[in-house]
């Protein structure tokens, strides 16, 4: 198992959208021009999703257009639909992705649709992506807790994943949205996860809010995962998820991973740069 893990940025984009104060374009710009140069091999920055659902990220467009982009790094958007996914690409991301839940509960309070329904409209927008040979992620929100359902079985977490690696997802990230996963917890839910989905190809996404993400991402670590989003600064929760915190700081994952002998590739002066960036664009 190499010891290269990476840390896939969703800062601009996870860790903003909850974000009170409307940020303008230009300081999204500038974390984001920050963001590239620490080292990064794809950095989530937008979502084309209804502005009436998430205002913060109305301004996708602007952003990509105005970003300087990196070379070797991946610049990422959430597609809920086929009209998410045209927004996307017209702005020239490279990669998008497609979000659903593990839980019937967030499905209808995140997506406005069941967990079928939301599949089923993501049908078009991976069709349309393989026309145009755009890669596509897959998030499974709610993998060990849903704030309107309870807890969720694994076997329901596996279920939507299995259906998103049918949709052809080149990688699905397993989102703990309300950070109230426990690492027994997480354990239990990636050891019936990985019947359907190799772990190469598994991500983890952790929000922070019990303090556990870190030990967390230990557990992932130990079921081979190698891939874990995280927010610099600590940004972020989920408009749609309440009591969600933020996203595990990237800062915090970094320094984690690098005193266990993992390689991450980042640069801690300019990831402690941003991340006091993203504090300072906090409400
Ligand atoms: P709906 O209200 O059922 O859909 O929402 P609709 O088709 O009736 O559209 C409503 C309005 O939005 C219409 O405008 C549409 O035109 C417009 P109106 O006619 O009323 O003026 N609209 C759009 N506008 C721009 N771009 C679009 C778009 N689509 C429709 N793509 C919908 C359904 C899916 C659109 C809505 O529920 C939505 O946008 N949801 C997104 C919510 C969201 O972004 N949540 C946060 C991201 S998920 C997350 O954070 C979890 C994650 O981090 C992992 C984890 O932590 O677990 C990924
Ligand atoms: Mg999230």
């Amino acid at each position: 198992m190499s010891d290269f893990v990476e840390i896939f940025e969703v800062g601009p984009r996870d860790g903003l959208q909850n974000e009170k104060r409307m940020i303008p374009v230009a300081e999204k710009i500038a974390l984001i021009d920050c963001l590239s140069k620490g080292g990064f091999r794809r950095i989530e920055v937008a979502s084309f999703v209804s502005p009436k659902w998430v205002p913060q990220m109305a301004d996708g467009a602007q952003v990509l257009a105005g970003i300087d982009r990196a070379e070797g790094v991946s610049y990422a958007a959430l597609t809920p639909n086929l009209r998410g996914y045209e927004g996307a690409r017209a702005a020239r991301v490279d990669e998008v992705a497609i979000f659903a839940s593990a839980s019937e509960g967030f499905s209808k309070a995140n997506l406005n649709a069941t967990i079928a329904e939301s599949l089923e409209r993501f049908t078009p927008v991976v069709e349309a992506a393989r026309r145009d040979g755009m890669p596509v992620r897959g998030y499974v929100s709610c993998v060990t807790d849903c704030p309107f359902d309870g807890p969720v079985a694994p076997g329901s977490v596996a279920t939507v994943v299995a259906a998103m690696q049918a949709l052809g997802c080149y990688e699905v990230s397993l989102g703990d949205t309300i950070g109230r996963g426990t690492p027994e917890g997480v354990d239990a839910m990636l050891a019936t996860v990985l019947e359907e989905m190799e772990a190469a190809k598994l991500a983890g996404h952790f929000h922070d809010t019990a303090g556990r993400a870190l030990d967390n991402v230990d557990v992932a670590l130990g079921r081979g995962l190698r891939v874990f989003d995280a927010a610099v600064g600590g940004l972020g929760g989920c408009p749609y998820a309440p009591g969600a915190a933020g996203n595990v700081a990237t800062e915090a994952v970094m320094g984690h991973l690098e005193a266990a002998g993992f390689v991450t590739g980042l640069d801690a002066a300019v990831i402690a740069k941003a991340a006091q960036m993203a504090r300072e664009m906090r409400g």
